[in-house]
């Protein structure tokens, strides 16, 4: 203490031009850096704090007080000099009361934090150079698993694993991002639904609505299963939150953890709750990562669960779901899938997954050196039309950007079957169309001419629609901005005639070929050129027998 007052005192005097040695003054300034935090106290009259982050700064732990008592701890790359961007921490609950910021930082850059009513570059957001203009991404940092999207009073509300600090995933200091949408297109992005307790990070899970009461909490209250992580120890349990207003803030559960298998598994890895009510069994279903697969409990009281089987093979984030085959509702099977989109198809009992299939994908590996560019999505059914929509995390860069990755398209799960067996299929909800500004729809073109009407289309968000028979040993190539998008050979497709979906965003291409028969997504890297849409085929004589092409309304034109 007496160093950092000495500090601030030599600081100070360096205005009025009493001069101390230089020396004198760098070794306090440098031991009041490494082994001191400085502190800083504001009255907070607005609603955020604007945080200034340098990418080459070294992480700081940031800590908000209240009278002496920690409520926020996070860290961040606090500008030391140049500034990159902005993040953003709200910090209405504190309006009134002095907090005191403290970091391991120099005062001048604690001095930057100011608080303010809007985030810093507001007049810019959602309108900056890279930001998708028909996905979700988040205003500030890092995103990534979908974390219980659900349909509740008449709003779909979607969930996220955030680090709101930082553009990195940051195990120990995860966040529940929060948005609502009325249409599954237009978000808003709320004030997060979780953050960092005393049991640990918020880590993924799912939610559902407590219709009859069953856990307590009161009827309709919206419940959270998540895995709380702690970064000392690795430890990772099993705990709820509930909302009993209308999901707009959500309370720990007393009795948290309520799963603790960390000892029991012998392992750490004991994650990623997925919860919803079976009704054959009169019983709340639990799937749970635990060390080397997926753990099936099931509760009547959503607090007491008890294990009744566990099934190896398929690795984090499940997501479990009956699904009628081609829409015979006589006929229906479970899908259990992992993080990753393979899948498997089978019976469920209320106790036990069965398998009846192979490991099968519903989304295509983008590349080997890329992996997955779809990973830990969940899905939700309990909207007024009951489909079953699937919304996943899209690994996605967004180079300069003050956010990085995406939330990609939400696509309707179906199974159909097909001469290889029943296969779960992803399309693109229907309510993209919604968002079709200008359209533009040839029938019967050849290839040359095709690309002669492209190039009345300037670049931009696009939804591309096509029917084609690709002539025998021909091959059809979609580039845009110089890019390859996808090149297709006749032998991979139909005989007959075949389709193809492009949504072409900012950073990235999602590919849907023969109604979600093979589903992509590609990141779209900077352009080469500014040229839109082509297409190009490997012989002559290629026809589109049709071809749409509508401009897409940016989702954020009305956002405040
Ligand atoms: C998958 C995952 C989950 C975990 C979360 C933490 O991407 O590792 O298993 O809950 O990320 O952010």
């Amino acid at each position: 203490m007496f160093i950092i007052k000495l500090h601030r005192f030599i600081v100070s005097t360096n205005k009025i031009k009493i001069k101390f040695p230089r020396w004198l003054t760098l070794i306090f300034m440098i031991i009041s850096m490494t082994v001191f935090s400085n502190e800083r106290k504001l009255k907070i009259t607005h609603q955020y704090l604007n945080i200034p982050v340098g990418y080459k700064a070294r992480m700081k732990l940031v800590e908000i007080k209240v009278n002496g008592k920690m409520h926020r701890e996070f860290p961040v790359q606090l500008a030391e000099d140049s500034i990159n961007y902005w993040i953003y921490s709200d910090v209405t609950e504190f309006k009134g009361k002095t907090i005191s910021i403290t970091t391991p930082a120099t005062s001048e850059s604690l001095n930057r934090i100011y608080q303010a009513d809007q985030i810093n570059g507001a007049d810019s957001l959602y309108k900056e150079s890279n930001r998708p203009q028909f996905h979700f991404t988040v205003k500030r940092g890092w995103s990534n698993d979908v974390n219980g999207p659900i349909y509740y009073k008449n709003q779909y509300h979607l969930f996220w694993q955030a680090f709101p600090f930082g553009l990195s995933w940051n195990t120990g200091f995860m966040y529940w991002g929060h948005a609502v949408s009325t249409d599954l297109l237009h978000w808003k992005e709320l004030p997060s639904a979780l953050m960092l307790d005393s049991i640990g990070s918020p880590w993924s899970g799912s939610s559902v609505i407590d219709k009859n009461n069953d856990a307590g909490f009161g009827k309709d209250a919206m419940l959270l299963f998540y895995t709380a992580y702690d970064r000392v120890s690795n430890k990772q349990v099993q705990c709820i939150a509930y909302s009993t207003d209308n999901a707009t803030t959500f309370k720990r559960y007393s009795g948290n953890p309520i799963i603790d298998s960390n000892w029991e598994m012998q392992s750490n890895d004991t994650r990623d709750p997925h919860i919803f009510w079976h009704e054959p069994s009169k019983h709340w279903i639990m799937v749970l990562l635990e060390k080397d697969g997926m753990s099936f409990y099931n509760s009547t009281d959503l607090k007491k669960w008890v294990k009744q089987s566990h099934f190896k093979g398929l690795w984090e984030c499940p997501d479990f779901f009956e699904l009628a085959v081609d829409g015979d509702n006589q006929n229906k099977k479970w899908v259990l899938h992992g993080g990753s989109p393979e899948y498997m198809i089978g019976t469920f009992d209320g106790e036990k997954f069965t398998p009846e299939s192979a490991k099968l994908r519903y989304c295509e590996e983008t590349n080997e050196d890329q992996g997955d560019l779809l990973y830990a999505s969940q899905s939700f059914a309990n909207m007024p039309d009951n489909r079953r929509v699937q919304m996943a995390w899209g690994r996605i860069e967004h180079p300069n950007m003050p956010f990085t990755q995406m939330i990609l398209f939400p696509t309707e799960f179906t199974l159909k079957s097909t001469p290889n067996g029943i296969r779960l299929v992803a399309n693109p909800v229907k309510e993209i169309e919604r968002l079709h500004q200008k359209s533009h729809e040839w029938k019967s073109v050849t290839i040359e001419s095709a690309n002669q009407e492209l190039t009345r289309i300037k670049p931009g968000p696009l939804h591309v629609k096509l029917h084609f028979t690709l002539n025998k040993d021909n091959a059809i190539r979609f580039i845009y901005q110089g890019n390859e998008l996808i090149n297709l050979v006749s032998h991979d497709l139909l005989d007959g005639e075949n389709t193809l979906e492009i949504l072409l965003d900012k950073t990235v291409a999602e590919i849907f070929i023969n109604n979600g028969a093979r589903y992509r997504v590609q990141n779209l890297p900077a352009g080469r050129n500014n040229d839109g849409l082509k297409v190009e085929s490997e012989k002559d004589g290629q026809t589109i027998n049709q071809l749409e092409v509508y401009e897409m309304k940016s989702i954020w034109d009305d956002t405040e």
